[in-house]
């Protein structure tokens, strides 16, 4: 007959196990903590040697517990041994596969839990901001969303950059199973190498799907907007080497989510990306070019291998420009302040900066023949070269609901403080449209790209433009 009951941790012995990594048991942990009990019991046959549930049983351990649910199987002998065989030996990790279809379940969980933590923090935090934390704690702040995710993949084994991958070639594979079904079989199987799976997805997609390059004039503006990959873009249709100014605000890779586009590359394929794209700014600038590059100095989710700013600085240098300084540009508080960290102690305080930096980068070098017409007004003059520029951000619902677009204002004191009325100006991640904007206004000759079509749609929108 089988029973249940409780047992002292003590009382029950663990064989020699042949799988002896338990994995990560922090998930598994915190899981039984949040849920107060273990959904099921660990199972030992009579004598008190453990069958199933030694990840538990060590779980347990670690939060302190001394006793837990027990299972008592009527086994003996080799029955015994075999059932602790099987459970020991053949319990297989989820193939990617299978590990993103969890993570999908798990995902809303963790960030309900997120959210339950917060209020938490919320009704414990100062007495003074009680209620302001209480209410800001209803949004989501991105180190949360964040957290959510990669707690919700550390169950599951993987990583939730890895699951984002297998996600991607998931959600293609539905969309069009003749052309990517067999890259999703190939993560269907233990051991599969998503990395190396997902660079072929990669390669298939741009040989199949091609990036759409649409290239139009906007009337005496004489704006172009082309829509596709910045990296895959031809430099015959970038007017390549009559470029004067590049100004550009890139992806953060800050999970913002821009339309089918994700902005979460690894660290590495972020550094990798960076240096691309900069060599080709490089490659299309004229000589005596000069490239501002908007971004923030970190993306405030602490421990990052390299701030964002360092980044762009050192991959900048080494294709070849040249730094001349870095403008900070103050835009105020965000109105989505909810990250506090260890609110009111010294412990783990988090920061956000109400600062950006727009890095002035140059081809070759600095000064530029005075010969072209001057737009700026000595007064804009001396007020744009001393301290930080202050203004407000961009709000989305006037950039067609783009999620980080810059106001017209940082392009505009751009194109003048550092370059002529006809100038050429590229920006290689043109967004909602702001740079060509600015050009726009100040008779300047804009190109820009933009990956997603939905944000060439806003752009073309907020230029008046029709396609
Ligand atoms: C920080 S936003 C730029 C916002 C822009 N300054 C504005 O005011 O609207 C970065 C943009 O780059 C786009 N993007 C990301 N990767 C791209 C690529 N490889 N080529 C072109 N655009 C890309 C994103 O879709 C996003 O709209």
């Amino acid at each position: 007959m089988n029973m249940d009951e409780e047992r002292e941790i003590a009382s029950i012995r663990v064989g020699d196990r042949i799988r002896r990594a338990l994995g990560d048991i922090g998930p598994l942990a915190e899981n039984i903590r949040e849920v107060g009990r273990m959904l099921h019991p660990i199972v030992v046959d009579q004598d008190g040697h453990l069958i199933a549930g030694r990840r538990r049983l060590e779980a347990a351990r670690r939060l302190g517990w001394t006793r837990v649910p027990v299972r008592v199987l009527d086994l003996r002998g080799l029955l015994a041994r075999k059932a602790e065989a099987s459970e020991n030996l053949y319990r297989l990790p989820l193939n990617p596969v299978e590990a993103e279809a969890a993570w999908q379940v798990l995902l809303p969980m963790a960030r309900e839990a997120a959210r339950e933590r917060q209020k938490e923090g919320a009704k414990t935090g100062g007495r003074g901001h009680k209620k302001t934390l209480g209410k800001l704690s209803t949004r989501f702040s991105v180190p949360e969303v964040r957290k959510a995710r990669s707690r919700a993949a550390k169950a599951t084994g993987y990583s939730h950059r890895t699951l984002e991958k297998v996600q991607v070639v998931r959600e293609a594979s539905e969309k069009d199973p003749d052309k990517y079904k067999p890259l999703l079989d190939k993560l269907d199987k233990p051991n599969a190498k998503v990395d190396k799976v997902f660079s072929e997805f990669k390669k298939l997609k741009v040989k199949l799907d091609p990036p759409a390059l649409a290239s139009s004039e906007y009337g005496d503006g004489r704006v172009r907007m082309l829509q596709g990959d910045f990296l895959q873009v031809p430099l015959s249709q970038l007017s390549v080497g009559s470029v004067n100014m590049v100004i550009t605000s890139p992806p953060y890779n800050l999970a913002k989510g821009y339309g089918a586009e994700g902005d979460q590359m690894s660290a590495e394929e972020y550094r990798a990306f960076t240096g691309k794209w900069l060599a080709k700014a490089y490659a299309v600038l004229a000589d005596k070019g000069r490239c501002c590059v908007n971004v923030p100095f970190d993306v405030g989710l602490g421990d990052q291998d390299l701030p964002v700013y360092s980044i762009v600085v050192q991959a900048a240098l080494a294709v070849g420009f040249r730094y001349m300084f870095t403008i900070v540009w103050h835009k105020g508080p965000s109105s989505k302040r909810t990250a506090w960290g260890s609110y009111g102690k010294p412990s783990a305080p988090h920061y956000q900066s109400e600062c950006e930096a727009v890095v002035v980068l140059y081809k070759g070098s600095w000064a530029r023949p005075p010969s072209g017409t001057v737009d700026i007004t000595e007064t804009e003059f001396q007020d744009w070269t001393a301290g930080p520029w202050t203004f407000p951000g961009q709000p989305a619902a006037q950039a067609g609901g783009h999620p980080a677009a810059f106001p017209v204002e940082l392009p505009k004191r751009l194109l003048k403080l550092f370059g002529y009325v006809g100038d050429t100006v590229l920006d290689p991640f043109m967004g909602s449209g702001s740079t060509l904007l600015a050009c726009k206004g100040c008779g300047r000759e804009g190109i820009g790209v933009e990956v997603e079509p939905s944000y060439v749609k806003a752009a073309a929108e907020r230029l008046g433009f029709r396609p």
